[in-house]
């Protein structure tokens, strides 16, 4: 048994973000409905492609467990369809451009009169407020929830970061917003409204950013390098570079093999507790007891030295090795690893976290199974569908059609099925 079996999921999302929230649905076993344009499906299915005629990777890396119909839902029949879905599903999901459901026929008071316990869940760029209407990516919500300008290094412009924050992010706030309306439902009865903005999801991720903006108040944020450093602070939060959020001062040196190696390097932080271990793993025991080294409020305006001290003992080593012997200490050190190195790792198969999927277009190709992992709802990643798969057994098995009536509405070019 999954735990959300017997939800049945109508799955009105697109892109990024709300897939995302719908695949880990149908993970935990959820029967989940993907609704698609015909012919042409969800836009990723033919963008990125990177084998001709086959769906693309971000599509197929994004809908796993998911069924597939192709169905118009500006046609009258189609409308209709959509409706008797509507009355059999537990939850709707979309993130359609502000107005778009509307603009259909479906808004949140039709839904609801169609079927009073649905949980209908959105994603939208921002929330109620001047920007409510615009249609929003990935990287719009970096910039708009704080991350961008809180990013990259002091003398360099904001970045975005290539973690998806804004739409994987919001994908997973929304998700948990869902199972949580399910819980409630099983109390009250009654479905209800789940909205998450992106710009909230971001600046949720980027909470101890604003941390900062508040302290900032208070005087110079003194476990940024830059306080160390003599640079004096404006009013808002700086690009930290590579310093740590927590305030333990942290870099990332490079290490044996950098001169080559793009990712030869290691994350190191020298934590209060371990500093006596970490001077004498870089060959300076006399800097626990020296005076301006001993304590941590003595080191802020020495971390540029440290650091390159420490440097220079990581340069002699690969960024393994460093983990080895700072491991044991306890340390603190992580190796930067490729996608290629990770892509690699086969003890990342071995728990799930990696999987190889079988694709009749594709052949196999590697995903990220399910990050979430329950003792008792075991995940099987099983490939996205393709385009239509599932639409003739859909009108059949979860609405009921046979006979004239099936007949009519595939003859009526609201639907549409696999070639
Ligand atoms: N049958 C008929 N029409 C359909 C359909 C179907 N099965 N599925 C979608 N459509 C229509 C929609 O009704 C809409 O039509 P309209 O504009 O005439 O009302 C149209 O297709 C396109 O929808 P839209 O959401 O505007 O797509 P877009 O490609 O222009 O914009 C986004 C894409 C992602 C920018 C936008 O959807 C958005 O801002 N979403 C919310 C935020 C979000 O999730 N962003 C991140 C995505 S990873």
């Amino acid at each position: 048994m999954k735990a959300l079996e017997g939800i049945k999921v109508l799955d009105f999302t697109h892109v990024q973000s709300g897939p995302t929230c719908t695949q880990i649905l149908a993970w935990f076993g959820a029967d989940v409905i993907k609704v698609e344009r015909p012919g042409v499906g969800d836009a990723t299915r033919k963008q990125l492609v990177d084998k001709p005629g086959a769906d693309s990777l971000y599509f197929t890396m994004l809908n796993h467990n998911k069924r597939s119909i192709e169905l118009d839902s500006k046609n009258e029949t189609g409308k209709r369809v959509l409706t008797r879905l509507i009355e059999e599903c537990d939850v709707l999901v979309e993130n359609f451009a502000p107005g778009a459901l509307d603009r259909m026929g479906f808004s949140w008071e039709r839904i609801q009169e169609i079927n009073p316990g649905i949980i209908m869940a959105s994603i939208k760029g921002f929330g109620p407020g001047k920007y409510q209407d615009c249609k929003v990516y990935e990287n719009v919500a970096q910039c708009a929830g704080g991350s961008a300008s809180t990013t990259g290094f002091l003398d360099g412009p904001p970045l975005v970061t290539g973690a998806q924050i804004g739409d994987s992010g919001t994908g997973l706030h929304l998700c948990l917003g869902i199972v949580t309306a399910l819980f409630q439902r099983e109390k009250s009865g009654r479905g209800q409204r789940v909205s998450a903005a992106m710009q909230d999801g971001v600046l949720n991720l980027c909470r101890v950013k604003l941390r900062d903006q508040q302290r900032l108040e208070a005087g110079p944020l003194r476990e940024y390098s830059q306080f160390g450093e003599g640079i004096p602070f404006d009013d808002a939060v700086p690009r930290a570079g590579n310093d740590s959020g927590g305030g333990q001062p942290g870099r990332i040196l490079k290490c044996k093999g950098w001169e080559t190696d793009n990712n030869a390097y290691t994350y190191f932080i020298i934590q209060a507790a371990v500093w006596e271990k970490v001077c004498d793993v870089i060959g300076e025991p006399d800097w626990k007891t020296r005076e301006g080294f001993a304590t941590p409020p003595e080191r802020l305006d020495k971390l540029n030295q440290i650091f390159e001290r420490i440097e220079q003992w990581t340069m002699t080593k690969d960024k393994f090795e460093v983990m080895d012997i700072c491991n044991p200490l306890n340390i603190p050190v992580g190796p930067i690893l490729s996608m290629k190195e990770i892509a690699e790792d086969e003890g990342l198969y071995a728990t799930g976290t990696l999987v190889r999927v079988p694709h009749p277009e594709r052949g196999e190709y590697i995903s990220v199974g399910c990050p979430i992992k329950l003792s008792d709802s075991e995940v099987k990643v099983e490939r996205s569908p393709l385009l239509g798969e599932h639409t003739r057994q859909i009108l059949t098995d979860v609405l009921g059609f046979s006979g004239g009536e099936l007949d009519d509405v595939i003859a009526s070019g609201a639907v549409g099925e696999v070639k």
